[in-house]
């Protein structure tokens, strides 16, 4: 049996890639093989170099003019793309590279609060501020609109008039850090 390579693109503090990283650090048949990042300061780079996983780091112009990126996953053998708080659209010919082997996570229950602009703490604001009962995950893969693919998988938790953005981010991490890698898992298997 052959291991299956992962890779994680992310932009930001990078606590999913980390924890994607533990969860199959020990795995028998799955392996984070690299991390991708548009931004030389995010924090995954540190938590990457760490966890002894090779870091690529490429600029906007690379990711959307050129086949670069999708030759390096190809090269690499990679079965299953991962964004993790990667915040750049996913160019045609790569979601066309990956078909049903890229996936997202977002900080919401999708169709709710998805599309450009919403990420991070913008959607636990807008989620407050629609006073709603409820918020949670969704795992989706991966096409050319921002947060529309096929869901996968969603978890939700409560939202209470006494919430607020930074506390509903708390719940939300909580569950994407305990169904991310399992989700994963399951999708690999
Ligand atoms: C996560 O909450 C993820 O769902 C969100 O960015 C955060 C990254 O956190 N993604 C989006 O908003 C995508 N639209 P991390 O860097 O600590 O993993």
């Amino acid at each position: 049996m052959s291991i299956k390579r992962i890779a994680i693109f992310a932009s930001g503090s990078g606590s999913n890639a980390e924890k994607i990283a533990q969860y199959f650090a020990q795995h028998p048949s799955v392996e984070v093989s690299l991390i991708l990042s548009n931004n030389p300061q995010a924090g995954v780079i540190a938590r990457a170099r760490k966890l002894n996983i090779p870091v690529v780091l490429f600029d906007k112009k690379t990711f959307t003019e050129t086949q670069k990126i999708v030759e390096l996953l190809q090269n690499q053998r990679i079965d299953l793309v991962v964004l993790a708080g990667f915040m750049m659209l996913i160019p045609e010919p790569m979601v066309q590279a990956f078909p049903q082997k890229m996936v997202n996570i977002h900080p919401a229950l999708l169709p709710k609060f998805g599309g450009k602009g919403m990420y991070g703490h913008f959607v636990h604001e807008a989620v407050v501020a629609a006073q709603e009962s409820e918020s949670g995950i969704t795992i989706h893969y991966v096409n050319e609109h921002y947060d529309e693919g096929a869901i996968i998988f969603q978890a939700s938790c409560s939202v209470s008039s006494t919430d607020t953005s930074e506390s509903v981010a708390a719940k939300v991490q909580v569950l994407e850090h305990q169904h991310y890698p399992a989700v994963i898992e399951q999708l690999l298997a």
